[in-house]
């Protein structure tokens, strides 16, 4: 069968996606990019804010119409909101054949091929761990240098305004073991660069347990240590660790494993104190800070990232302006502004101070503009500096120009030299500073 896979969401989202393309291709499947000549169309979707969901339901939706053309097509709806809506899609897309929830994703071959005997409707919803070990499946684009392992599923922390934990399930971790012999066979693809991936990625190998560990634990540092052992993997990167669990024992590993980038997604969600305990999240402005000092003690080029919601139910003025000044503080270098998104069945949404859609707007805006200078200073502070960049291939706006990221996860465009390949790692000096990205040339060849 011909099968389209649209995805919306998160990176976990991207990679379940991936990672179904993989199964599918394996069982004689095509993937094609182009809706009207496939057989099936799947809809890997997101609950995170009701703008994701609407966005699903409006595409799907409009599928209608090359349903009316080929009754034989088959339409499914997987991951976060399939699982958060179940049954009720039905009623809303009546012509969708099926509803496939985040803990049943690795079963879709078995699904379609059961679809392809006998048509009829199917949802399935239910929690399983086979989940866990049932997505390693990999379809890497050729020439990719870049790939996304994911090492944990689900969440249990219950932010209160999230989702996720309600639409992902409880938080299970990958064996050690079974993550490392991925990467292997990853590096042997010629993947360079790993993204390890998890709602809480810091808490990997935890049991699920929502308290931070003590100060010599962590099963996330022993990992980093063992995926840095792999020789072709030249950089780790991974999002989105939650802050009480940098831990002297992840911070050291961190440091002394180069591999490791220098630039770390930290989400922080607020600058003020009493959202950050209405939100139930485990730390301070105080801690949180510590924190990155600690990070910046040990490795003095680090940068961060972040993510941020502005209008949480009670947000004040001044608590949006610790959240301004925290971010100033930090410097991130990187930041997902978010305005907050009433969630059914979530905590947060049955709060009766909710803020007005123009004072989340305001602040979205005043966010956005701070990052913007940000940004900029940022990047021109990087004119003039040697960068090692990994070669990602041709520039997707510039034919004549190659780009690749730098460690602290910038993206450069180049002149290629002869003989350059992606998943090289080459010295570039950085000539100038655009919006968003830099320029510079190579210094020397090096082949990795
Ligand atoms: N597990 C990650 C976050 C996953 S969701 C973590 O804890 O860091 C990605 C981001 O979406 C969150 O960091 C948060 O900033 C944002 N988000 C989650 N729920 C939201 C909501 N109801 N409204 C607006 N933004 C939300
Ligand atoms: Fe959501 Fe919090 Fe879990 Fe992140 S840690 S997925 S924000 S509940
Ligand atoms: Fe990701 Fe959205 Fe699900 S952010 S985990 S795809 S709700």
């Amino acid at each position: 069968m011909r099968i389209y896979i649209k995805t919306y969401g998160c990176q976990m989202n991207e990679r379940d996606s991936e990672a179904l393309a993989g199964m599918l291709a394996a069982r004689g499947h095509q993937l094609t990019a182009a809706e009207e000549e496939a057989d099936v169309l799947l809809f890997n979707t997101c609950s995170v804010r009701e703008q994701a969901e609407r966005k699903a339901v409006g595409k799907v939706g409009f599928m209608k119409k090359l349903k009316q053309r080929n009754p034989d097509l088959l339409i499914g709806i997987l991951g976060c909101m399939a699982q958060r809506r179940g049954e009720e899609l039905f009623h809303e897309l009546p012509h969708l054949d099926f509803v496939l929830g985040t803990g049943q994703l690795h079963t879709l071959p078995d699904l379609l091929e059961q679809l392809a005997e006998e048509r009829k409707r199917i949802v399935e919803v239910a929690e399983s761990s086979a989940v866990l070990t049932g997505m390693g499946c990999h379809y890497l684009t050729p020439g990719s240098c870049t790939a996304q392992i994911a090492i944990t599923r689900g969440c249990n922390r219950f932010c209160a305004y999230c989702i996720v934990p309600y639409v992902r399930g409880r938080e299970i971790s990958r064996d050690h073991d079974d993550v490392v012999r991925e990467a292997r066979e990853l590096a042997e693809a010629g993947i360079r660069e790993i993204l390890l991936l998890g709602q809480n990625v810091a808490a990997y190998g935890l049991g699920g347990n929502i308290n931070p560990p003590p100060p010599g634990v962590s099963p996330f540092a022993d990992l980093l240590e063992e995926l840095a052992k792999i020789d072709g993997i030249r950089r780790i990167r991974f999002t989105s660790p939650y802050v009480s669990y940098f831990n002297d024992r992840l911070i050291r590993a961190i440091a002394a494993t180069p591999k490791v980038c220098r630039n770390i997604h930290l989400p922080l969600q607020s600058g003020s104190n009493r959202i950050l305990r209405a939100m139930n999240r485990q730390y301070t402005a105080e801690s949180y800070l510590e924190t990155v000092e600690k990070l910046q003690a040990a490795m003095p080029e680090i940068t961060f990232s972040t993510d941020v919601i502005v209008g949480f139910p009670g947000e004040e003025e001044s608590d949006f302006n610790a959240t301004r000044e925290l971010m100033e503080r930090v410097g991130f270098d990187n930041a997902f502004i978010f305005k907050y998104s009433p969630r059914p069945g979530t905590r947060a949404a049955a709060l009766d101070d909710q803020v007005p859609q123009s004072v989340k707007e305001e602040r979205n805006q005043l966010l956005l503009a701070d990052l913007a200078a940000r940004t900029h200073r940022h990047l021109r502070a990087l004119v003039g500096t040697e960068q090692a960049v990994l070669v990602e291939g041709v520039s997707k706006r510039m034919q004549e120009r190659w780009s690749g990221r730098t460690d602290g996860n910038r993206t450069v465009h180049f002149l290629p030299i002869d003989g350059l390949k992606a998943g090289d790692v080459v010295p570039v000096r950085i000539l100038r500073a655009g919006n968003v990205s830099l320029f510079g040339e190579i210094v020397r060849s090096e082949q990795n």
